[in-house]
């Protein structure tokens, strides 16, 4: 089958075709310096295969997220161990599931790490499951790096292994890699030179230049028209786009990045009060510890040659000051527990909170205790994380005492972190025999707007053996929970109530 997809348009106006088949065979690079749109022509690629072609894009910012609501895309966070990933690489492949492996707010080692397994995962899949697939990697440069940076030689190993392996060995199984970078010297030689076709956007470095005019075939004057090239204008090259380099403008998209260039805005009205605005403190300024930020004195020589002479070390000065302060008061347990609670449910009752990722929940968290200058050590992420799922239920203070609930909290560790809160949401459902929540109401526990999703979930918890999913005779949804002996009543599943679930804090 031949399907044509279309990129936007070659001068003239005709329709700028890529043949999705062919590309399967001979893979694809794409280059341009930063802000020339190489991420938006992999949206736009990826927006028009999607219907024809199973799509796993690893993705170093979270761009491509957006994906999921339009396309029904699965978010995968790489936040996960090794063996995680690994597993569901496995069964994406299995599922034939397009997924985005979103590796926003990793740090630059752990974000190849998780690439790297991931990859692998599809890489390793069973011979059964070697369904085409396209495996697009923005920022290549990152995970196939052309020298040693600063990241640990193991970890670029095994990133560089991943990404050889998706390009050069990958076809027999079925994945197509599709690579982006916006420095072919960045580039590892041995990655860049597996793919047969080129989409060039614009470069300024001689050194890039040279690269591409030595991939493409070109020789180096030719190469130069890269450096004018216009945002989202690329040349094309190669047997599933043209035979001859093929100047093409890349057409518009239907879903938005989260990122997008900085706009220049107008400077608001100065406010006649300038001064008092900026002068005048506000009242926790002053309970704020101050950062000193000036070197400390030197110290004369006699002091050191005495501190030198004692016998026993004299505390250091550090230590003496901190002696002097005074301590920090001693919290009972539950107490704290008390204020910790509190500060929980000021993130929680945040209506965008639903839509915000556990992690950036937890940063948010961590600022707030050290502000309240809460003492201890703070909670672990996978505490918080379950505390959020917990909270999210909804679950009254009467409830979260039954041993329904218990039971309902031990089933829950049964699944994956991030599904914890649909599952409790579905169990509280149950336990007070209330409707089934419809399928916005689950979505937007797991945070996301996609019903499909939710249904998606519905199924996987079926999968697990945790429920039973059936309907009444008006076609109303109930979900039963076998371990618990309860189910909810009949719920529409498309209903469009977003009734404001209350949020009381679950004793756990
Ligand atoms: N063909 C196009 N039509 C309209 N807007 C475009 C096009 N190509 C890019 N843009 C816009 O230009 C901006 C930069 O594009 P993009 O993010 O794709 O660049 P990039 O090459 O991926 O840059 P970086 O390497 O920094 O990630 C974005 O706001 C994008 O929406
Ligand atoms: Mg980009």
């Amino acid at each position: 089958m031949q399907v044509g997809i279309d990129m936007g348009t070659v001068s003239g106006g005709a329709p700028a075709k890529l043949d999705i088949e062919e590309l399967l065979a001979t893979r694809l690079l794409v280059q341009g310096n930063s802000g020339s749109g190489k991420s938006h022509l992999l949206r736009r690629l990826l927006e028009q295969s999607a219907p024809w072609v199973q799509q796993v894009i690893i993705d170093p910012e979270g761009d491509f997220v957006t994906l999921a609501d339009k396309y029904g895309h699965v978010v995968v966070d790489g936040e996960r161990t090794e063996a995680e990933l690994v597993g569901i690489a496995n069964r994406i492949r299995q599922h034939r599931v397009s997924c985005v492996l979103t590796l926003e707010g990793l740090d630059l080692e752990e974000q190849m790490r998780a690439a790297a397994a991931f990859l692998n995962g599809m890489f390793d899949a069973d011979r059964e499951h070697w369904y085409p697939v396209l495996v697009v990697v923005d920022e290549a440069q990152m995970f196939a790096p052309s020298v040693a940076g600063d990241v640990s030689e193991d970890a670029r190993k095994m990133s560089l292994g991943a990404m050889t392996n998706l390009m050069c060995r990958g076809r027999k199984r079925g994945l197509a890699g599709v690579i982006a970078t916006q420095r072919l010297a960045k580039l590892a030689k041995n990655v860049a030179a597996e793919a047969s076709n080129f989409l060039m956007g614009r470069t300024f470095l001689d050194i890039d230049m040279a690269r591409a005019a030595d991939l493409l075939g070109m020789d180096r004057r030719q190469a130069e028209m890269f450096r004018d090239l216009k945002r989202g204008n690329f040349v094309a090259l190669g047997p599933a786009l043209s035979r001859r380099p093929l100047p093409i403008v890349i057409g518009s998209v239907e879903t938005s990045a989260r990122s997008s260039s900085p706009k220049l805005m107008p400077l608001p009205d100065a406010p006649q009060d300038v001064e008092d605005l900026i002068f005048t403190p506000d009242p926790e300024e002053f309970t704020r510890p101050m950062t000193r930020r000036a070197p400390p004195a030197p110290r004369p020589t006699t002091d050191i040659l005495a501190e030198l002479s004692r016998s026993v070390p004299a505390a250091s000065p550090a230590a003496q000051e901190q002696s002097q302060r005074p301590a920090q008061p001693e919290l009972s347990p539950e107490a704290r527990e008390e204020r910790l609670n509190a500060v929980l449910s000021e993130i929680i009752d945040d209506p965008q909170a639903a839509y915000r990722t556990d992690a950036v929940l937890y940063q948010d968290f961590l600022v707030r205790l050290r502000m309240r200058r809460l003492p201890g050590p703070p909670m672990a992420m996978r505490e918080f994380r379950r505390r959020v799922a917990i909270s999210r239920a909804g679950v009254d203070k009467e409830t979260a005492e039954t041993p329904g609930w218990q039971t309902a909290l031990e089933l829950s560790v049964r699944v994956s972190d991030d599904l914890q809160g649909v599952f409790l949401l579905l169990a509280r459902a149950a336990l007070l025999a209330e409707p089934c929540p419809s399928d916005m109401r689950i979505a937007k526990a797991y945070g996301t707007h996609s019903a499909r999703r939710a249904r998606r979930l519905l199924g996987y918890f079926e999968e697990q053996g945790l429920v039973v999913v059936h309907s009444d005779f008006s076609g109303k949804r109930i979900v039963a929970f076998p371990d618990l002996d309860v189910q909810t009543s009949p719920g529409a599943p498309d209903a469009q109530d977003e009734e404001p679930v209350e949020r009381q804090h679950a004793a756990e």
